[in-house]
């Protein structure tokens, strides 16, 4: 069984979607053992305590420093034993010595089709808003592993769908969710616990 942390800072539908697939069967050998948020207000939290997860607020502003938040978030990761970490629409660039010591083992969520729409003020909704205005005609979510950059990591999964004539960046983004995020973030998930991911370089096989 691998121990997961979920980080979060919002509504929370991704980390709904992993509690639904543990529920039902189809995300086997996971436990999810906590919720990190950086939010305090995170609707996210509401669904972890539905759930019976516990949940920890690591907001960087209560912390002196960067250093200090880092710090407190590692230890409570290896008092809790955590083997994985998805970040499910986690607003905080993850700091590199967390990234160091769960190399590969970090994934994370992108509502777009990554090299596409993703880096800095490439968040939310404002990727779609920017994939709208670019006039693409597919749309679509990416899982890939962290490192020490912003949505550069070696990526695991991608689905598309196609943009429709009438979609503002709302309808959008739900059907993003729903369609993409919903079902690879999950999958991924099933691949690093199964230990089934070899990355070499920007590449990931899976085996
Ligand atoms: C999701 O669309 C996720 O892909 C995105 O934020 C939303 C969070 O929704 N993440 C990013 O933009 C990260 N760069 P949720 O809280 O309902 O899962």
């Amino acid at each position: 069984m691998k121990k997961l942390a979920v980080f979060v800072s919002g509504g929370g539908t991704n980390l709904q979607a992993i509690i639904d697939s543990a529920a039902s069967g189809t995300l086997k050998n996971v436990e999810i053992t906590a919720v990190f948020s950086s939010s305090r207000k995170a609707y996210a939290l509401e669904r972890a305590d539905k759930a019976g997860i516990p949940s920890f607020c690591f907001v960087p502003k209560d912390f002196d420093s960067r250093e200090a938040f880092t710090v407190a978030m590692l230890e409570k990761l290896r008092e809790l034993k955590i083997d994985l970490i998805a970040l499910a629409g986690y607003m905080v660039v993850l700091d590199p010595r967390i990234v160091r010591e769960f190399q590969y083992r970090v994934v994370n969520i992108h509502p777009s089709l990554i090299p596409s729409f993703c880096g800095k003020g490439n968040y939310g909704i404002h990727v779609h808003e920017n994939a709208l205005a670019r006039g693409v005609k597919l749309a679509g979510a990416t899982t890939h592993l962290i490192d020490d950059g912003t949505d550069t990591g070696p990526i695991v999964l991608q689905k598309a769908i196609p943009v429709l004539d009438d979609d503002t960046p709302e309808t959008l983004q739900k059907r993003v969710m729903k369609e993409c995020e919903h079902q690879i973030l999950p999958e991924t998930i099933q691949l690093m616990a199964d230990e089934r991911l070899v990355v070499d370089g920007n590449r990931v096989f899976i085996r």
